[in-house]
């Protein structure tokens, strides 16, 4: 019967036989399967293995560092971060349609985890071991609706960063490939991963560029930062997290509404809570949060970030809606 221990030992002895003293790459997003495909290959290889990580600036709070210090003090992965934020900003200036965002990122994210993979591909040369492995956090599901092709770089934009490049000459390693999402994070939790990362949320690939309506800019960012830190906050707090599949949190960055603070007039933005239960993001309904956190999240977050005077909640099912704004 399945038993976590047994795949990772099982998992580790293929890995071994793939790479053998091979060189490898790896990126990290933040999300649950590329950190167990990435632990797994770095239990099997050790410093064989190179990670790396984009910071492309459309993270949640505490994101990075959960990656940069609490995933590589539980692995002993290298790790190489790219610090791509202005890159990012600048592509994305003056952009307000959410398929031209999409778009913007997946190919700044493509070049940006080229240059990085380039710059060691030179290196590791040097040494005379050229990489020739990427690792893939691929699950079963993945597996089955694209077709159940093997080992070829088929992926969707939709489940990655925009995917990554197409004239990959490196031999995939995917060590999740028979695994469904649960037995993914029981895995990680096996494996010691932080909490954080193996039971986060689904999170977009775009991350918080899809959800600012309209541009994306700094500011703008910082201030959905913060909303979102608070919404995920509350919830955790009131152990609400198994029940609802994901919260998007959305600024409405072009929308402004009057308010009173104090004995002052405010003109600021409002903040849309996306609360959703489903079972496959296919379908989805609103979920019905207790009033009391709701009313929770809302006081802090309007006494908190000087620039939302509204807290609204979207309580439309997917579809017609769907699950993000953008
Ligand atoms: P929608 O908004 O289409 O979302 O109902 C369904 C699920 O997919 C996630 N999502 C994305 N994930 N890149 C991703 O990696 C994207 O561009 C993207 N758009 C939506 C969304 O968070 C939800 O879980």
């Amino acid at each position: 019967d399945w038993n976590s221990g047994n795949v990772i030992a099982e998992q580790v002895e293929r890995i071994r036989a793939q790479i053998g003293s091979g060189r490898v790459i790896s990126a990290l997003s933040g999300g649950v399967d590329s950190a167990v495909s990435t632990a797994l290959v770095h239990k099997a290889v050790g410093d064989q293995l190179t990670a790396i990580f984009v910071d492309h600036g459309l993270l949640r709070k505490g994101e990075r560092e959960q990656v940069e210090q609490d995933y590589v003090a539980s692995t002993g992965v290298r790790l190489i971060t790219i610090d791509a934020r202005e890159r990012f900003l600048t592509a994305l200036a003056g952009v307000s349609d959410p398929e031209q965002k999409r778009k913007i990122i997946g190919r700044e994210f493509i070049r940006t985890f080229e240059e990085a993979e380039k710059a060691l591909i030179a290196e590791a040369e040097a040494d005379g071991e050229p990489i020739r492995f990427l690792v893939q956090g691929t699950l079963y599901p993945d597996v089955v609706e694209s077709g159940g092709g093997a080992g070829t770089a088929n992926i969707k934009s939709h489940h990655n960063v925009g995917g990554l490049p197409e004239d990959l000459q490196f031999e995939l390693v995917e060590p999740l490939r028979t695994l469904f999402k649960d037995e993914v994070r029981a895995i990680g939790r096996e494996l010691g991963l932080p909490e954080a990362i193996v039971g986060r949320q689904p999170f977009p690939g775009p991350g918080l560029g899809i959800r600012i309506v309209g541009e994306v800019t700094a500011d703008r960012l910082e201030i959905l930062r913060d909303a979102d830190a608070i919404a995920r906050e509350e919830l955790t707090r009131a152990g609400l997290d198994n029940e609802i599949w994901q919260c998007p949190v959305v600024l409405l960055a072009d929308v402004r509404s009057v308010g009173v603070q104090g004995d002052g007039r405010t003109y600021g933005h409002p903040i849309v809570l996306r609360p959703v239960s489903s079972e496959d993001a296919m379908t989805a309904d609103w979920t019905r949060l207790p009033y009391d956190v709701l009313s929770r999240i809302s006081n802090r977050i309007t006494n908190e970030v000087r620039e939302v005077n509204r807290v609204v909640l979207d309580v439309t099912s997917k579809p017609p809606g769907t699950i993000e704004w953008e």
